[in-house]
C-alpha cells in the first residue's frame, strides 16, 4: 500500500489545538478518539503535532519493529526529568542506552530478582503488624510505602522507613508532583523559584548526597551484599570499564522511581477491583488456603499461585498503570498505511487497546480467569502491553509482577480490602495512573 498523508482527527482550538480537551480529560479524549476517528488519530498540542495510535500491530512497530525510526518522547527530555533522572536508563538513547541496559540487565535476571522475594514478603508482614480488624486506611498510601520500602532495600540495601525517615520523606515528596494533573504546567515552570520547586530541589539534593555517600562507601568497601546496586557496581562492559558515580546515581534514582510508584499502583487497582468483584475475592482467597496452608508465600510458591498471578494481569489491563507509551518520529516511516513525519510525537494507549472488545470478550468485566481461557493465546501480541515492549521493554518487568503477587498473597490471606461506601474513586491520568484521591478501605480480617 501507498503511504497516504495523515487521516483526519479532532478538531482542536487554532491556537491550542487539543489541548484543552486532552487537559480537561484525558481519558476521555483519547477514547473519543479511537471511538471517531479510528486506529490512527492525528491530534495537535499547541504546535506539536501528535499521532494517536489504537491497533496493536501499529503500537508493535512503534515499540517493536519499526523502532529504530524512534525516540522517546519530547516530553521526557524536559529540565524536570533531566535534573530527577538524568540520562538513566528511561530517559536515554543510542549507543549510550544500549551499554547502560548491557550492563544493568544482569542485576534484573531471574535468579537474581527471586532472591528479593524474602524482602518483599517481610516488609508486607511488617506493614500487616499495624493493620487490625476495621481500622480503615488509604490502600493507595499504604502501597507506596510498601514498595517504596522495597526497592530501598533490594536496591541498595537501606531500610528507609526505619534509619532514614528524613530520606524517605524527601523520596515520598519528590514523586508527588508526577501525581499532579498539573504535571505539564509544574514541568514547564520548572525554573521559576517558586516554593514547590525549591523543595523539590532541595529534595533531590538529600537524595543526592545520600545516593553518592552509599556508592562512595560501597565503592571502598568492595562488599557485595546482593542488592542491585553491588550488580550495578561490578558490571563492566567488555573493555572493563564501568559506570561512574554519576552514572550510577542517575540509575539508582531511574529504578527507584520506575520501580515503586508503578507496581503500588498494580496492587491499588487490584484492591480496588478485587472489592467489587466478590467472586473473583473469594476464588483468591481460595487458592492461598489450599497453596499456602496459613503459611506467608516464598518464591517456590508461585507456579502454584496462578489465580493471584492472573488477578494481577487482569487489574494492569484494565487499570495499566503505565497507561501510555510515547515516542518521537525522528525517520520518515509508515504507520497503518499512513506516512509519519519526522519530529511527530507518537503514541500508544494501553488504556484504550487493553479494553478494546475486538480483542477482548466482554472487555470492561474483571475476569481474571480469562488469563487461562484458550482464546488468550490468540491475542494480537501487542493487545496487552503494561510493560511497552520492543528494545525499551520494562528492564523490571519480572520484578514487578513477582513483588505484585507475592505482596498480594501475603495480605489477601490476611485480610480483605472493603471499599467506604459513597467514597467515589476518581481516576487521575498523571504520568501513571492514579486514584485521584487515594483509594480509601476498611479492613476486614480473614
Ligand atoms: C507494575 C509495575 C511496572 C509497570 C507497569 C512498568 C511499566 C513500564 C513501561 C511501560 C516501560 C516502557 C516505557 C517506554 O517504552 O517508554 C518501563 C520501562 C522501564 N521500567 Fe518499568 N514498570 C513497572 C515496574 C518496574 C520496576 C519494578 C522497575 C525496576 C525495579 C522498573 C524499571 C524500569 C526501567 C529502568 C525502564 C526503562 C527501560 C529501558 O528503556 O531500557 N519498572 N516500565
Amino acid at each position: 500500500m501507498v503511504a497516504t498523508a495523515i487521516p483526519s482527527g479532532p478538531r482542536g482550538g487554532r491556537v491550542l489545538g487539543n489541548m484543552r480537551e486532552f487537559n480537561s480529560d484525558s481519558l476521555g479524549f483519547i477514547e473519543r478518539c479511537a471511538r471517531e476517528f479510528g486506529d490512527v488519530v492525528p491530534t495537535r498540542f499547541l504546535y506539536v503535532p501528535a499521532l494517536f495510535l489504537f491497533h496493536p500491530d501499529h503500537v508493535e512497530y512503534v515499540l517493536a519493529t519499526g523502532s529504530k525510526n524512534f525516540i522517546k518522547a519530547a516530553s521526557l527530555r524536559s529540565p524536570f526529568f533531566q535534573r530527577l533522572v538524568g540520562r538513566g536508563l528511561v530517559t536515554s538513547e543510542g549507543d549510550f542506552w544500549r551499554r547502560q541496559r548491557r550492563l544493568a540487565q544482569p542485576a534484573f535476571h531471574r535468579g537474581r530478582v527471586e532472591a528479593y522475594a524474602r524482602t518483599m514478603v517481610a516488609y508486607a508482614e511488617r506493614m500487616l503488624e499495624r493493620w487490625t480488624d476495621g481500622r480503615a486506611l488509604d490502600a493507595h498510601e499504604e502501597m507506596m510505602t510498601l514498595t517504596r520500602g522495597v526497592v530501598a532495600q533490594t536496591l541498595f540495601s537501606t531500610d528507609v522507613s526505619d534509619d532514614s525517615r528524613e530520606i524517605d520523606d524527601a523520596l515520598s515528596r519528590i514523586v508527588r508532583p508526577f501525581a499532579e494533573q498539573a504535571t505539564l504546567k509544574w514541568i514547564l515552570d520548572n525554573r521559576l523559584p517558586t516554593p514547590a520547586h525549591l523543595r523539590f530541589n532541595r529534595d533531590v539534593r538529600k537524595i543526592d548526597r545520600f545516593v553518592y555517600r552509599l556508592i562512595e562507601e560501597r565503592r571502598a568497601s568492595r562488599e557485595d551484599t546482593g542488592d542491585l546496586l553491588s550488580m550495578l557496581l561490578a558490571a563492566q562492559d567488555e573493555d572493563g570499564s564501568g559506570m561512574t558515580d554519576k552514572q550510577l546515581r542517575d540509575e539508582l534514582m531511574t529504578i527507584f522511581l520506575a520501580g515503586h510508584e508503578t507496581t503500588a499502583l498494580a496492587l491499588t487497582w487490584a484492591w480496588y477491583l478485587l472489592a467489587q468483584n466478590p467472586e473473583a475475592e473469594a476464588k483468591l482467597a481460595a487458592e492461598l488456603d489450599e497453596v499456602l496452608e496459613g503459611r506467608a508465600p516464598t518464591v517456590e510458591d508461585l507456579p502454584r499461585l496462578r489465580y493471584a498471578d492472573w488477578v494481577v494481569k487482569e487489574s494492569m489491563r484494565l487499570y495499566p498503570p503505565a497507561w501510555a507509551v510515547g515516542r518521537e518520529c525522528v525517520r520518515e516511516c509508515e504507520v497503518g498505511g499512513y506516512r509519519v513525519p519526522t519530529g511527530m510525537q507518537v503514541f500508544g494507549f494501553q488504556w484504550v487497546v487493553q479494553r478494546d472488545p475486538r480483542w477482548f470478550t466482554d472487555p470492561l468485566a474483571f475476569r481474571p480467569e480469562r488469563w487461562g481461557e484458550e482464546s488468550i493465546s490468540r491475542l494480537p501480541k501487542y493487545a496487552y502491553f503494561p510493560f511497552g515492549g520492543g528494545p525499551r521493554l520494562c528492564i523490571g518487568n519480572y520484578f514487578a509482577t513477582m513483588e505484585a503477587v507475592l505482596i498480594l498473597s501475603t495480605i489477601a490471606r490476611r485480610f480483605r480490602l472493603r471499599p467506604i461506601p459513597g467514597k467515589e474513586v476518581e481516576v487521575l491520568p498523571a504520568l501513571s495512573l492514579r486514584p485521584k484521591h487515594g483509594l480509601k478501605m476498611t479492613l476486614e480480617k480473614r
